[in-house]
């Protein structure tokens, strides 16, 4: 039960701001309000832009009366949204190359590699995203359960590709409540030798205090979210959220 020196929980939150959504040419009059992502102050967490299309997507899956299949295929192309963003933070090379027309083109090329990492189960939800933009991507595995009266993170199983600690790691786990699963995930990463500036951790929705501690933490760490939303409950879940992702994907 939560007592007068516990953080402020459900309800007690201060809400998640409300704006006008796109597109821009329209008047505000024109374009609908919904409650958008809370702006948070860390500089290494990476909020999507807050469009009309990922809004519509988030109020899909936040939906409880949203079924199974709807939830997979509305939180696919959400995690499509932040794989893309994601592989616009690695580096990239300066690469001419020639048109059929004989013409040259000053592009870029990837640089680096990469691979995946999800935390089991629900991170595993995330993985056809990263393997339609990256073609036989490699993909490790971290087993974390959290427990569910403490809320602590448990480690069961690891199995990483070997030369883990030369590539990028795409850290893949759609909530970020108290960030203990995530951060002990990190720290398997690191003890691989994995330095903390070639990790991007790909979450749907993180909480503030999941945020804040990551970037306590590791602040050379990059977060790309979708949305940090209004806090955690009594519970440790995130409020508004979604409920319990591992759940929804594939038991429910
Ligand atoms: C969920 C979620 C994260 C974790 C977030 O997994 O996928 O891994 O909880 O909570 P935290 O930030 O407070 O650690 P869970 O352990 O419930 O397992 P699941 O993936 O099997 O649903
Ligand atoms: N895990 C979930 O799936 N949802 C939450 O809100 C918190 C942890």
């Amino acid at each position: 039960m939560a007592n007068d020196l516990s953080p402020p929980t459900g309800e007690a939150l201060e809400r998640a701001p409300s704006q006008h959504l796109g597109p821009e040419y329209k008047s505000p009059d024109e374009r609908p309000q919904a409650t958008v992502s809370k702006s948070v102050t860390q500089a290494n967490v990476h909020i999507l832009p807050q469009t009309p299309q990922l809004i519509a997507l988030l109020t899909m899956i936040r939906d409880k009366n949203t079924n199974r299949g709807d939830f997979i295929f509305y939180s696919n192309r959400i995690n499509r949204l932040l794989v893309e963003e994601a592989l616009n933070h690695l580096p990239v090379l300066p690469h001419t190359i020639t048109t059929p027309l004989g013409r040259t083109y000053s592009g870029v090329k990837f640089e680096g590699k990469i691979c995946g990492v999800s935390i089991m189960r629900a991170g595993e939800a995330m993985e056809q995203a990263l393997r339609e933009c990256c073609r036989s991507v490699r993909i490790g595995k971290i087993l974390i359960q959290r427990d569910e009266e403490t809320s602590k993170p448990r480690l069961f199983y690891d199995k990483l590709p070997e030369d883990i600690s030369e590539r990028w790691v795409l850290l893949l786990d759609p909530m970020l409540a108290t960030g203990g699963s995530a951060l002990m995930a990190v720290d398997v990463l690191r003890s691989k030798g994995v330095p903390e500036e070639h990790i991007l951790f790909l979450n749907l929705i993180a909480s503030p205090e999941g945020a804040a501690n990551f970037a306590q933490k590791y602040p050379k760490l990059r977060i790309v979210t979708a949305f940090v939303d209004q806090g955690l409950d009594e519970k440790n879940y995130i409020v508004p959220g979604l409920g319990d992702f591992g759940d929804r994907f594939y038991t429910l």
